[in-house]
């Protein structure tokens, strides 16, 4: 008979057992379901609720399940539904009467609530610690490329000279981003459920401040209806989720983009990259493509719960027993995804001279020339336009700015003089860049002494 069988007057159709059951993915949660049983068993006998040995019982028969959960030896029932009924169906077989006293003054609202708050906060220990390794990969990356000159791109075209290290220390910044707001998420989930009942409360004398302190809660969820009913931390969650993948995305497309013959300013390691079935030439960079294309699950997973969340009347319903999947997935796609681009940009081969030899068309130092003209006491607009039409006597006799002579330059404005060579060399546009958080080596060397501060190291 199902736990809560009393009521009824007929077994449920298989069907519906199929259909109603969680335990094919919730299994997942045993270890939380498992914590939050024993600290609510220690609660209940701390308040005089259940003896200290019946507590004692209960406590010793979680962690043998615990342990034969972990050997492989629990085969779970989908007639019970869902984790936590499973459990408890496990511990009343081995311990008859008292395991049955396990749920007084709890609900599998508030337990499965408290559940996947654990899981959420260990997840996103967990993601903030695989960020945190890929930051270091990036800062040992940037110390070794502080001279490698690559163009800087807008709209994709060449626009100014940019070190590797720069380029990449972006991205740095963007993951600390992405930790400060899993963060703040961490502080919303870590407040407790559990002692919440169903919606109402319940009527024994409970201590939810010691059940907060056993789990680790930082606070209690203050009203027992929003308690049971919240969902918000795994939206914000999975809504962060999106915005990390976002950022390995744009990443990803960029290391694309330079694996190609047209950049080739990089060279994916061959143990993280592919070949083709039919064409023996080719080895592509399937790792950076399908995190690309995973960020699309991400935001799939973010869809998801909100339209699940949405018109959901107060308090618990059924419908948020669909939250798991998206969560579960959303944090495995991420850690593996996180757990792979660390590793294949810790192995990918930088090709500095092709990235120099690029920083060195395009114009890049045009900006510079109009900077140069504008020391000379010229008006910037002015300048802007005589290095434009400088430009494009360039283009169209196939030349660079710095292959003029200076009678060719004075053709365009009689204000250029020979220290126009040095203030134009594509190492002089970097290094003469003087506000903070440029692309100069002084404004790298900062940045990346405070990354390393960030990250104590
Ligand atoms: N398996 C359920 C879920 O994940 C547990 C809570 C069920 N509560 C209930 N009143 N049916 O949401």
């Amino acid at each position: 008979m199902k736990l809560w069988g009393g009521r009824f007057s007929k077994e449920t159709a298989s069907s519906v057992d199929e259909f109603n059951a969680s335990i094919d993915f919730d299994q997942k949660l045993y270890k939380q379901d498992i914590q939050g049983s024993i600290a609510h068993a220690k609660m209940l006998a701390k308040q005089g609720i259940l003896s200290a040995t019946e507590a004692e019982l209960i406590i010793e028969n979680l962690d043998a399940i615990h342990k034969e959960i972990e050997a492989g030896k629990v085969e779970f029932k989908i007639e019970f539904e869902d984790i936590h009924m499973n459990i408890e169906k496990l511990l009343i077989d081995r311990i008859g009467d008292t395991g049955k006293k396990l749920h007084t003054a709890r609900s599998r609202n508030d337990q499965v609530a408290v559940d996947i708050r654990l899981y959420v906060k260990e997840s996103i220990t967990e993601i903030t610690n695989l960020l945190k390794k890929m930051q270091k990969t990036i800062i040992s990356i940037a110390e070794g490329h502080m001279d490698t000159i690559l163009p800087g791109y807008t709209h994709l075209q060449r626009a100014q000279p940019v070190t590797f290290a720069y380029h990449i220390m972006a991205y740095f910044q963007m993951f600390s981003r992405d930790i400060e707001r899993l963060d703040d998420c961490y502080k919303r989930t870590d407040s407790l459920p559990l002692g919440s009942g169903a919606l109402a409360g319940t009527t024994y004398n409970t201590d939810r401040e010691f059940l907060a302190k056993e789990l680790g809660f930082s606070v209690i969820c203050n009203n027992a209806m929003d308690a049971v009913s919240d969902r918000d931390f795994i939206i914000e969650f999975i809504s962060d989720a999106s915005t990390i993948m976002m950022h390995l995305s744009r990443f990803c497309e960029e290391l694309i983009l330079w694996s190609s013959s047209e950049f080739d300013f990089i060279e994916m390691d061959d143990a993280y990259s592919t070949g083709s079935s039919i064409m023996p030439q080719k080895k592509n960079p399937d790792l950076a493509e399908l995190i690309r294309g995973k960020t699309g699950r991400i935001y799939g997973n973010l869809i998801n719960i909100l339209t699940i969340m949405k018109s959901l009347p107060m308090a618990y319903n059924k419908d948020m027993q669909e939250d798991k999947p998206p969560l579960f997935d959303t944090v495995e796609t991420l850690k593996s995804s996180l757990y792979v681009f660390n590793e294949m940009i810790q192995t990918m081969k930088i090709k500095k001279d092709n990235m120099n030899h690029a920083a060195k068309t395009g114009f890049l130092n045009a900006t510079d020339a109009a900077d140069y003209l504008v020391e000379k006491g010229i008006p910037f607009r002015e300048c802007h336009s005589i290095i434009g039409r400088l430009v494009l006597y360039c283009v169209e006799n196939n030349h660079s700015i710095e292959s003029l002579s200076l009678d060719k330059l004075k053709m365009f404005s009689d204000k250029f003089e020979d220290d126009i060579f040095e203030k134009i060399d594509i190492k002089n546009c970097i290094e003469s860049k003087k506000s903070s958080g440029s692309t100069s080596k002084k404004s790298v060397t900062i940045m990346i002494e405070n990354a390393k501060r960030k990250l104590n190291i």
